[in-house]
């Protein structure tokens, strides 16, 4: 037979391409492959799917905005409705007041990308372009694209490419102090902005606690640095509220997000930018932003986040997470104290992560829970088990992942030994 021709993401070709998963429908919590198995989608696909599988409201959104306007661009002078009301409803939403603008693009890493260069050029059109230097965190993810790459803190993402962004510089994801020294160091005339998922992702579920936050959004203030939450993870519910940077207190100068914007019906991301930072682009004798894709403000892609939103707040989504969150972490607690596994994390929403030995231990274990019928993904160093599934899972489903991952535990402790 011949070989596939899809070169999939971040995939080992070698292997993967005799061992495709081919995925064919889905339906609330649940997915099934081509040859019929039925699975629990204990990562909402890719922390994205929050809203659940197969939602008849989106379809028909896509549907209806299809059949009168596919898209059209929006540079210079054009829009269109759905781009025009989503980014209302957006800034109503997210706490960076009312006069906030928002940026669309294709989703996570053009967000990023966009917001790295925005940071630097928002310095430049207030006349200090010496502060160029971004600060990225050890274990971060921001996405593949080129900044992204640069300002993730996962070493493997960034090997064989020669130099990649310049002025990029990381520091502690936890110890808020080391934040501090760096930038002492650096110093506030060379200091652009600081890049920080307010619960680190795939770099395995990492909260760095409320005093980091705090102390770091401090120091932002104090040296003058743009304070960039990376919210394409977090953001539209998934620590049971609209966005982290609420939960937390954040007061972001950019909010990034993408995923939960649409449950990933349609790829769509964006930054919501602060007033102050928007302001030198948005004066009558201001500069222009040179930034925008084809697809920015893609009519289709907005009305299935219109639709997206308005499930998350008919059926009450939020709160339903803020429910779930004590449920997840008595599920997934008591692993701690099984043989194998060092850490067990959650307590942020609907995001957890079960830290296990190694990486060929994490590898049995999601292969014993495909048997048990859940699938299940390896994030940070491929020795963490990522739990975060749709908004519409129950109680008594994230009970049964606990016990099946506790099976799944003991099954693959002699594995790795
Ligand atoms: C925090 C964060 N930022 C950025 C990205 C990149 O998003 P995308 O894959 O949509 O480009 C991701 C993706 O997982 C992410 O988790």
């Amino acid at each position: 037979v011949k070989e596939t021709s899809f070169w999939h993401s971040q995939a080992h070709m070698g292997r993967v391409k005799h061992a495709e998963v081919v995925i064919e429908r889905g339906e609330g919590a649940y997915i099934w492959t081509e040859d019929g198995h039925r699975l629990l989608d204990a990562p909402a696909s890719l922390w994205h799917c929050n809203v659940g599988h197969g939602r008849a409201s989106i379809r028909e959104a896509v549907s209806s905005q299809m059949e009168r306007l596919e898209t059209y661009m929006t540079f210079d002078r054009y829009a269109n409705r759905p781009a025009l009301d989503l980014c209302e409803r957006i800034v109503a939403l997210a706490p960076l007041g009312e006069d906030a603008k928002v940026i669309l693009g294709s989703g996570g890493s053009d967000a990023v990308d966009a917001a790295a260069k925005l940071s630097r050029r928002y310095w430049t059109a207030v006349g200090r372009p010496a502060k160029r230097v971004i600060v990225g965190r050890e274990k971060s993810y921001h996405g593949l694209h080129a900044f992204g790459t640069t300002i993730g803190g996962l070493p493997a993402n960034r090997v064989g490419y020669g130099d990649l962004m310049p002025d990029v510089v990381h520091t502690s994801p936890t110890d808020w102090r080391d934040v501090e020294a760096l930038f002492e160091e650096v110093g506030a005339e060379r200091l652009a902005a600081f890049f920080c998922e307010p619960v680190i992702g795939t770099g395995g579920v990492i909260f760095p606690g409320d005093e980091y936050l705090r102390e770091v959004r401090r120091l932002c203030r104090e040296y003058e640095v743009l304070f960039v939450a990376d919210e394409v993870i977090t953001g539209f519910g998934r620590c049971g509220a609209w966005f982290a940077s609420e939960r937390f207190g954040l007061e972001p100068d950019m909010l990034l997000f993408a995923k939960g914007v649409t449950s990933g019906y349609l790829p769509l991301g964006g930054i919501v930018v602060a007033p102050h930072v928007a302001e030198p682009f948005w004066r009558e004798d201001g500069e222009s932003f040179r930034q925008g894709i084809t697809y920015s403000g893609h009519a289709t892609a907005c009305a299935a986040a219109h639709a997206n939103l308005d499930i998350l707040a008919d059926e009450d989504l939020l709160a339903r997470v803020d429910g779930l969150e004590a449920e997840l972490e008595s599920a997934l607690r008591p692993l701690e104290a099984l043989e194998g596994v060092l850490e067990v994390r959650a307590g942020t929403g609907l995001l957890g992560g079960v830290h296990v030995a190694d990486a060929a231990m994490a590898a049995a274990v999601v292969s014993a829970m495909w048997d048990r019928g859940v699938l299940m993904r390896t994030i940070a160093e491929g020795d963490v088990l990522q739990v975060s599934p749709p908004f519409i899972v129950t109680a008594e489903e994230l009970r049964s992942l606990g016990a099946a991952l506790a099976e799944s535990i003991d099954a693959a402790v002699p594995a790795a030994a």
